[in-house]
């Protein structure tokens, strides 16, 4: 599958990707306005690039973790089961924190995380996620927070893989597939 040839064709430009970050981040100040410490979870690998330009912005005491679950391997079929490959360094009983993810598609993994996470109490848990593939859903699950609402399409680039690759471009973008 990966050696499918395909073309990239720009969804969310870089600069209405700050745009909309900018602006969740007044949200996120207000909803933990007041905080000692707020610590923001990144789901790896996928939301590396959002959680650094979102923790940027944020004028709240910020502390970052990251959770690492099992993925698609190299396809772009979802999966109903969700392993956790690497947990949190820190304890965040009684603790306010944000879960930041990159897409939630199916919602199995971000229904999995939060319940998990839920489990430690903590004071408050809230979560934001970059695109939402509503039409996919299939776990009973919505990010508090989300930036953009995308069709059902796999998408690539600001931190988002198709087979580990482009993850490194500054936009969002579709994957198109040049033949087959
Ligand atoms: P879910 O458990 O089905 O909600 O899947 C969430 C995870 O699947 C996301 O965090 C992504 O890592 C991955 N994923 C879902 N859709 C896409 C896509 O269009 N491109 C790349 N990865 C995706
Ligand atoms: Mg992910």
């Amino acid at each position: 599958m990966p050696d499918r040839p395909y073309v990239i064709d720009k969804l969310i430009s870089a600069k209405s990707i700050a745009a909309r970050i900018e602006a969740l981040s007044h949200e996120i100040e207000a909803e933990f306005a007041g905080t000692k410490k707020l610590t923001v979870v990144g789901l790896l690998r996928g939301s590396f690039v959002f959680i650094a330009d979102l923790v940027r912005e944020l004028d709240l005491p910020v502390e970052v973790d990251f959770v690492e679950t099992s993925s698609y391997g190299n396809s772009t079929e979802s999966s109903r089961e969700v392993r956790i490959l690497k947990d949190l360094r820190g304890d965040i009983e009684g603790r306010d924190v944000l879960v930041v993810e990159d897409i939630v598609d199916t919602g199995h993994t971000l229904f999995h995380v939060l319940n998990l996470l839920n489990s430690r109490r903590p004071h408050k848990l809230r979560t934001i996620a970059l695109l939402d593939k509503p039409s996919r859903r299939e776990a009973d699950i919505r990010a508090d927070w989300t930036g953009f609402e995308i069709p059902d399409e796999f998408v690539v680039g600001y931190g988002i893989d198709f087979a580990q690759r482009n993850r490194n471009l500054p936009y969002i973008g579709k994957v198109r597939f040049t033949e087959g």
